[in-house]
């Protein structure tokens, strides 16, 4: 399966990148990215791309003045390689308003919660601490506030009264992996597009 005009963004694990690619030689999707970028050497996400032939690059964050200056150097990289869809995919660093001016519309991310439920770093724990008896996956377009853009697509998690975060968080990973590259098929096929749903609240189904 060719590649994608896509670039998935990582900084650690990268099991959902691990999804996108298996799902594109399993289930034939148009997920297979151009370029996978870390702002983190040494991590497991670039590994799995080495592992598929998929350029995998580092610009580290830590090498750049400013938050700023980091964010051109990664928009000039995916404009140099023709990239059109942005995907975070575990990427734990905040894209300034600059950077997502430039790629509104075409920047996703996925998040362990039912948004507008628990945004930020700590979703499933954050769950679980409330008594929350359901949680779940979003996938939404990012905008410049922190897990506040517009939703795609959610799905459903339940939490049993003695779940841990061990026990929760691979029932919440597993449901990332079906549905992240399902989205991001959908989105380079074009059936998805903030202009097709630019109301929150209403999350398309798949
Ligand atoms: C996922 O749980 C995702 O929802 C969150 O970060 C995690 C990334 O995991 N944004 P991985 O690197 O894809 O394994």
């Amino acid at each position: 399966m060719s590649a994608s005009p896509l670039a998935v963004l990582v900084s650690g694990s990268g099991s959902n990148l691990q999804a996108m690619l298996d799902a594109a030689q399993t289930k034939g999707l148009r997920t297979t990215p151009r370029v996978v970028v870390s702002n983190r050497p040494g991590v497991k996400a670039l590994e799995r791309a080495e592992a598929a032939g998929v350029e995998a690059l580092v610009i580290d964050h830590t090498r750049y003045p400013s938050r700023e200056a980091f964010d051109r150097a990664l928009d000039e990289a995916l404009r140099a390689r023709g990239v059109e869809w942005v995907v975070l995919a575990g990427f734990m660093r905040l894209l300034s308003a600059w950077f997502v001016g430039q790629w509104r519309g075409r920047l996703v991310n996925i998040h362990p919660s039912l948004l507008p439920a628990f945004p930020g770093a700590h979703a499933i724990r954050d769950a679980l601490a409330a008594r929350a008896t359901e949680t779940g996956v979003s996938v939404h377009f990012v905008d410049e506030g922190t897990d506040t853009g517009p939703l795609i697509a959610q799905a459903p998690v339940a939490i049993s009264p003695n779940d841990t975060e061990e026990s929760l968080a691979p029932r919440i990973h597993a449901v990332e992996h079906e549905l992240y590259p399902r989205v991001v098929d959908a989105l380079v096929r074009g059936t998805i597009s903030l202009e097709g749903r630019n109301v929150r609240g209403a999350p398309i189904a798949l």
